[in-house]
């Protein structure tokens, strides 16, 4: 439960996308958080106080004059103790209001008596002319050089029937995003191109041979990267996962269009991560058509080696320095002997083992670190903390890397 203990506020503007709170608010609370719901007058338009009550299991506000409230003080009581506030969804003129710290109703005055420490989120819902208004625009600027961050928004057809920027994010992409939030910005302005799943090497148009990689590890780094602040492409093989939000995804079938596309992405990264199970064998008399089946004849394949993309990789590494290379290996028996060999043949800084193939497609792992100094045991978890804690080590390794060139 990424939110445990967490307390959250969930602030309410006026908008369609209020039905989007509700979900919302229900994922919050699932993920541990304690949900305060306050509401603007022009939200309970659109979504009950009640429903929102019911989900997050706390009474709601809704008015600057509540009686309910003995000391008058609820614009400052309901944050005192909080982790972060998130307006979603955010109206133009809300958005307006906290550009100007204006403070006419309970939910303005809260942001503005919030304390200096509590991150301010907000998801913009509007229609795509209110958004790109300049007025507009320069509010959202104006807001992010106060630190406010600003989730989304997100393109396509509105409620409106225009079509543009302006649709608040789902309320899973705004759960991942205030997730995000609180994790360490430790890779903060880099650039981080990772390869997961697995490749598939075609025999024929309909037939192939892949592998069981299911992408989960690729795609919980390539997340957790993301949330510690890196930009993020993640050349991927055939999976079933959906690309984590705020990730490019550059999707690939075979070893050659994954080496292919690695290297048009390669320059200016600074880091590169080679989760992908790559194919070792490519079928280099695949055929055109489909092949039929005969009684008498059985097909022959033939092999040629694919590229090693992790290996082409370090090998541009030796101008600059630059991408920190980070290897994965799956082996299936001495893995502390092979992982090391395996690290100075790939003539890379970091590689990361794990006993496979048991740990495909199951939603943890227990991996080892080799480096030039060992091998580190990361203890079994889920495969995004995991993924978290080996970007830490990465942010760590070129940190000290980056003081010493
Ligand atoms: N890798 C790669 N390109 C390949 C093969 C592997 O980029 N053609 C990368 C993988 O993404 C992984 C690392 O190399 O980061 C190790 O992969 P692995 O299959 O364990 O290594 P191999 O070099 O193929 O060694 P072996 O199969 O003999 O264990």
């Amino acid at each position: 439960m990424d939110l445990q203990g967490k307390k959250i506020v969930l602030g309410l503007t006026g908008g369609v996308a209020c039905y989007k709170a509700a979900e919302l608010c229900r994922s919050l609370v699932k993920q541990g958080a304690s949900v305060q719901v306050v509401m603007t007058e022009a939200a309970t338009h659109f979504i009950g106080a009640v429903t929102m009550q019911a989900l997050s299991g706390h009474t709601v506000y809704t008015d600057q004059w509540d009686p309910r409230v003995d000391n008058n003080m609820a614009h400052i009581d309901l944050t005192r103790d909080a982790d972060a506030i998130l307006i979603a969804p955010c109206s133009t003129d809300f958005l307006r209001k906290l550009a100007h710290g204006a403070c006419d109703d309970l939910l303005s005055t809260l942001c503005v008596a919030r304390p200096r420490r509590l991150p301010l989120h907000i998801a913009p819902a509007m229609n795509v002319e209110m958004w790109e208004n300049p007025a507009t625009q320069r509010n959202v600027a104006q807001l992010r050089q106060d630190g406010v961050s600003i989730f989304g928004p997100a393109a396509g057809a509105q409620a409106c029937g225009e079509t543009g920027f302006g649709r608040m994010l789902e309320a899973e992409e705004l759960l991942d995003e205030l997730v995000a939030a609180f994790q360490p910005k430790s890779l903060a302005g880099k650039r981080v191109l990772i390869t997961a799943g697995p490749t598939f090497e075609p025999i024929d148009p309909v037939r192939g041979i892949t592998n069981l990689s299911s992408g989960k590890m690729g795609y919980a780094v390539a997340r957790a990267a993301r949330e510690a602040g890196a930009e993020v492409v993640l050349v991927s093989g055939p999976t079933a996962l959906a690309a984590p939000h705020g990730v490019r995804r550059i999707d690939v079938q075979s070893a050659q269009q994954m080496h292919d596309a690695v290297m048009a992405h390669v320059h200016g990264q600074h880091v590169f991560i080679g989760v992908a199970a790559v194919a070792d064998w490519r079928v280099v008399n695949a055929s055109a058509q489909k092949m039929k089946k005969t009684a008498d004849a059985i097909p022959q394949l033939e092999f040629a080696q694919n590229v090693d993309i992790l290996a082409a990789v370090a090998a541009t590494t030796s101008l600059s320095g630059w991408p920190y290379c980070v290897g994965f290996a799956a082996e299936s028996e001495n893995l502390i002997e092979f992982g090391a060999v395996k690290r100075e043949r790939k003539g890379i800084p970091l590689l990361v083992g794990n006993i496979g193939p048991q740990t495909f497609g199951q939603d943890d792992n227990s991996v080892i670190l080799f480096d030039e100094a060992g091998h580190t045991v990361l203890p079994r978890a889920d495969k995004l903390t995991l993924a978290r804690q080996l970007i830490s080590e990465i942010a760590k390794r070129i940190d000290e890397r980056s003081l010493l060139t």
